[in-house]
């Protein structure tokens, strides 16, 4: 005989409830953040004893709980912040489900301490008032029945405290890691909210130790990035781009490594959707594809990305954990983003054209050289906000040089710098080191900035590889055939895209022997090779000849790049047009056209790559996804010698 059907038990249901929503002492930790975060607090404090198996504890300074509604919070389906169902396709805070803390407290002993902010008094009851400054406390009994309220001492805010976490479940509990393990889940979560949420000051211990300490962000850039640094280790600022792009309803804003400092593994891609932390292919995919011209297959982008859309375009309740949303226009999303972020790329870190912004003010200051910069670039109280979700009331219309943007110390941004195009015409080194005549560094640092194009001057060549030059931040470094690459590469595909690939014919045709096999395949692309600049013919069945090749290409070893080219060719495999590998014939051919390691490049020469290499899109890296430039900044190199200390 089948059991009757009955109602369960409220208890019963909230602790089904919890297997969705909580599965570890992590995904607790997620939750009370996230209600703090709703209350408003402006600063959080979380203790956690054992991985937070034991006990965890997160306090805010939040707007609290009046004693009336304390057993409301820990009731199902109880909720502040949602009353129709107009506002869940509106939503905007982490929480409304209105079941989190009734699904922890059926799996954990849990306790609630609150008290309202006075200045929120006024709002609550009469007997509210009369109870003035005390905070109240509830606890859930082991059966789930609610003890209290009972008076208790608290600051303004909210803390709630959550011990022997599934000690009702012993199924679950099996599930738990080490404490280290559920500890490293604790931290990840923790991660994420801070990086979302700069403005709160935010303290994490683990046992008694202290694993966090963030000061709230003030509104300077500065402070912002000191938070990234933080959590994601230093060097993130200097080694990322800023991005802010904005289209009808859309914003994407927040950083993203710069290429060369991809990671091997995921480890740095956090993605805010409305200020909530998701995880989604379709912006996986956008954000891959965004950075496909830079990156081999085997290393993953960093980013801390924010997109902000209005709600109504984006479903948040679509998973009781919310790890995941539903837009209703997927597609655009997708694009805005991939192209948003390949525009940032294509600028990388020297901006490479100059905004029509900056325009006038460069044409200005190009008048007279050393002019001090006192109106440069600089960020206003009003470009930025207590948080990265606030900031900029307006995104900048353009990135590149000139570029509104909040300056950081250390690479992001680089706004400071102005590029002028008037600097085209070199001016000779030694002027540039006069520039900056030793213990008059104040004064002739703020003239340089304003002077020196971005990559500054050449001074050097080391050892046939590397380029040295001097510019206002410090010294500059070229790896010259990276360079080389990736302005043949940028070329080749504006001119391959204009249909304008000029040729050159050779004055002595090159013939050379090749397998049978890859004369056919030679053959059969002979007219999009032409179109390329590469005019080969067939001589017999084994002997090919190059007749006409792209100008950028006169000096190439023809032997070495049509075997290149052939391996390319046979890649792409017998049925694929050459059209969908073209840039990968495009890269091979640049790389076969840049100068060759160990070849003396004049001063002039030096200073015209230079010049080149501030005008070319995407030039921070070389197509293998290699840095092409880095920078030693004055504070660098006196780091390096131990100065100052
Ligand atoms: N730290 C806090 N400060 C102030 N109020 C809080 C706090 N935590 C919870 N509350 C109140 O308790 C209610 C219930 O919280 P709970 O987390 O269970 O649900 P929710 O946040 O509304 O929705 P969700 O289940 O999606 O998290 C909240 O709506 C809020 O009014
Ligand atoms: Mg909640």
């Amino acid at each position: 005989m089948s059991n009757p059907i009955r109602i369960l038990s409220d208890h019963l249901v909230n602790q089904i409830a919890a297997g969705e929503v909580v599965e570890r002492p992590a995904s607790v930790i997620k939750e009370l953040i996230e209600n703090s975060l709703d209350a408003g607090c402006a600063r959080l404090e979380i203790d956690v004893e054992q991985g937070g198996i034991k006990r965890l504890r997160v306090r805010d300074d939040g707007r609290g709980i009046p004693r009336d509604q304390l057993a409301l919070a820990l009731a199902r389906h109880a909720t502040s912040k949602l009353t129709e169902l107009a506002d869940l396709e509106a939503v905007g805070t982490l929480g409304f489900r209105g079941e989190a803390l009734p699904s922890i407290a059926s799996v954990s002993r849990l306790t609630l301490i609150s008290r309202v902010r006075p200045d929120l008094e006024s709002d609550a009851d009469t007997t509210e008032r009369a109870a003035g400054d005390s905070a109240w406390e509830v606890a859930v009994a082991i059966d789930g029945r609610l003890e209290g309220p009972r008076p208790a001492a608290h600051p303004p805010g909210t803390s709630v405290e959550v011990r022997d976490l599934f000690f009702n479940t012993p199924a679950r509990r099996k599930f738990l890691r080490t404490e280290k393990t559920e500890f490293d889940h604790v931290d990840q979560v923790v991660r994420r909210l801070a990086l979302a949420r700069p403005d709160v000051a935010l303290e994490l211990r683990h046992n008694g130790r202290v694993v966090h300490q963030l000061p709230a962000a003030d509104g300077r850039p500065e402070s912002v990035l000191a938070r990234l640094d933080r959590l994601l280790g230093s060097g993130f600022a200097e080694q990322s781009l800023e991005i802010d792009a904005s289209a009808v309803d859309l914003r994407l804003h927040g950083w993203v490594r710069r290429p060369a400092f991809s990671r091997s593994q995921a480890d740095q891609q956090f993605f805010y959707v409305n200020g909530r932390l998701i995880r989604d292919r379709l912006i996986t995919h956008a954000i891959r594809q965004a950075f496909s011209d830079f990156l081999h297959q085997a290393r993953h982008p960093g980013y801390v990305l924010f997109l902000d859309l209005p709600p109504r375009l984006v479903d948040v309740n679509v998973h009781p954990a919310k790890h995941e949303v539903r837009f209703r226009e997927s597609r655009q999303v997708h694009d805005f983003i991939q192209r948003a972020l390949q525009r940032r790329l294509a600028h990388g870190v020297l901006g490479g054209v100059v905004s029509d912004e900056s325009t006038p003010e460069t044409a200005d200051r190009s008048a007279g050289a050393f002019v001090a910069a006192p109106d440069r670039p600089t960020v206003s109280p009003d470009e930025t906000g207590d948080s990265p979700g606030r900031r900029h009331s307006q995104p900048p219309r353009t990135f590149g040089f000139g570029a509104r943007h909040p300056t950081p110390a250390l690479g992001v941004g680089d706004g400071r710098r102005v590029y002028q195009a008037s600097l085209a015409l070199q001016r000779p080194v030694a002027d540039s080191v006069s520039a900056s005549p030793v213990g008059n560094e104040a004064e002739s640092s703020i003239a340089a900035e304003s002077d020196l194009p971005p990559l500054g001057f050449a001074l050097a060549q080391l050892n046939g590889v590397y380029l040295l030059a001097e510019s206002a931040e410090g010294l500059i470094l070229v790896d010259i055939h990276a360079a080389h690459e990736r302005i043949g590469y940028e070329r080749l595909k504006a001119a391959w895209s204009a249909g304008r690939v000029t040729s050159q014919p050779l004055l002595v045709p090159h013939s050379l022997q090749v397998d049978p096999r890859e004369a056919d395949r030679l053959e059969e692309q002979r007219e999009t090779l032409a179109r390329l600049g590469l005019v080969l013919d067939r001589l017999g069945v084994d002997r090919v000849v190059v007749r006409e090749v792209p100008a950028l290409l006169r000096q190439a070893d023809m032997d070495a790049l049509v075997r290149d080219l052939l391996a390319d060719l046979a890649a792409q495999g017998e049925s694929t047009r050459v059209e969908q590998a073209i840039d990968s014939v495009l890269a091979t051919l640049a790389c076969h056209g840049s100068v060759r390691a160990n070849r003396r490049l004049t001063l002039d020469e030096m200073n015209a790559l230079l010049r080149d290499m501030e005008r070319t899109e995407r030039i921070d890296q070389c197509n293998h996804g290699r840095p092409t430039w880095v920078r030693l900044s004055h504070a660098d190199l006196d780091r390096l010698f131990l100065r100052g200390r």
